[in-house]
């Protein structure tokens, strides 16, 4: 059975799962505390996320703090994937223009002048500097989001201005270490930092596969497959979700405020997947074989009995999958008084 990967429709297809995933003591935290500086500040109220894909926490933002809408609000979103950026774009126009509003798109750098001076606010140094990069900006009512093309710890590491800066389901992919410290960086006092979908050690699907049952195949996978994800530092990432809690004892100027788990769980409801997790089903496997086909000490035949039985099991609507995650919200206060 074969399943071509578009990463884009991958990113989308999340969505539902991450709805269902994210921690709601976190989450509910990280919009009350959201809302409260959208009040307290007399500018606009300015975002980063890095590795923000194709926007999907902008849009679930919005869902629930519609008050956020009537305030001006910038949002950088920050990803290494200009692909990602055009998607976004669309992304949001499908979900966050209603009808009868004017919803502006505009590619390049050259264009922003007009946002720019709509906003009254500069755009972080490393960015204005970083032309070549690719650049699209999207403005709706007093909302404008910048959609950067760029490395997203380094862009944190140089512009220290923001308000709110989101990470999701990326810091299993860097150094957590210094990850922390250039996000926090971008953080001026008083912010906010929202760091959920931490990937965090658990793979797991039910039931066996019938041709590779006998062998243990199943664990081995779950097991290489998290072996992959080495760093070069020698831990390995598929723990980001539990070493984050060092990196927070470990940095100085942001304090936690909640955490909680936030588990990927996907099943056949009453015999029948959603369209939108058969996609990201299928999607998993993908990448888990991509990163297992170079691995040496696994069987290939094996390994594509496995990936086959797996895609069966989706097909048959018979899969289950569990992954564990853990989500952060800290907070960087006012400097303490002397
Ligand atoms: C698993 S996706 C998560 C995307 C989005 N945060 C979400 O939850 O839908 C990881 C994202 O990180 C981006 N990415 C990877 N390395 C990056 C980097 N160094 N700087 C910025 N983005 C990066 C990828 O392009 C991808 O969009």
């Amino acid at each position: 059975m074969s399943f071509e990967l578009d990463y884009t429709a991958y990113l989308r297809a999340k969505v539902a799962i991450d709805d269902e995933a994210l921690n709601k003591r976190v989450y509910g935290s990280f919009v009350s505390h959201l809302e409260a500086l959208s009040v307290s500040k007399s500018g606009p109220l300015r975002i980063l996320e890095v590795a923000g894909g194709i926007g999907t926490m902008i849009v679930r933002i919005c869902r629930d703090s519609p008050s956020l809408l009537g305030k001006k609000v910038c949002y950088d979103l920050v990803d290494v994937k200009k692909s990602n950026l055009w998607s976004a774009a669309e992304y949001l126009r499908e979900n966050i223009v209603k009808e009868g509003e004017t919803f502006s798109v505009f590619d390049g750098l050259d264009s922003l002048g007009s946002a720019k001076e709509q906003f009254g606010y500069s755009i972080g140094s490393h960015y204005a500097s970083s032309r070549g990069d690719g650049h699209i900006s999207c403005v709706l009512g007093d909302l404008q989001v910048n959609l950067i093309c760029s490395d997203g710890l380094e862009y944190a590491s140089k512009n220290r201005i923001y308000d709110v800066v989101i990470s999701a389901a990326f810091l299993d992919l860097v150094d957590i270490d210094s990850a922390v410290m250039d996000l926090s960086s971008a953080m001026c006092e008083s912010s906010l930092l929202y760091l959920p979908i931490n990937f965090d050690g658990v793979t797991h699907f039910e039931p066996d596969v019938p041709t590779c049952a006998e062998e243990g195949f199943a664990s081995l996978v779950e097991e290489r497959f998290h072996l992959a994800m080495g760093s070069p530092s020698g831990y390995s990432r598929s723990r980001t979700g539990r070493k984050l809690m060092r990196s927070f004892a470990r940095a100085e100027e942001v304090s936690l405020e909640s955490f909680g788990s936030s588990s990927w769980a996907v099943f056949p409801y009453k015999g029948a997947y959603k369209e939108d997790e058969k996609y990201f089903l299928h999607s998993i496997l993908t990448f888990m074989e991509e990163t297992l086909r170079q691995d040496d000490t696994l069987d290939n035949r094996l390994l594509s009995d496995y990936i086959e039985g797996r895609r069966t099991q989706i097909k048959n609507a018979q899969l289950f999958y569990l992954a564990h995650n853990v989500d952060y919200l800290a907070v960087k206060s006012l400097p303490s008084k002397a």
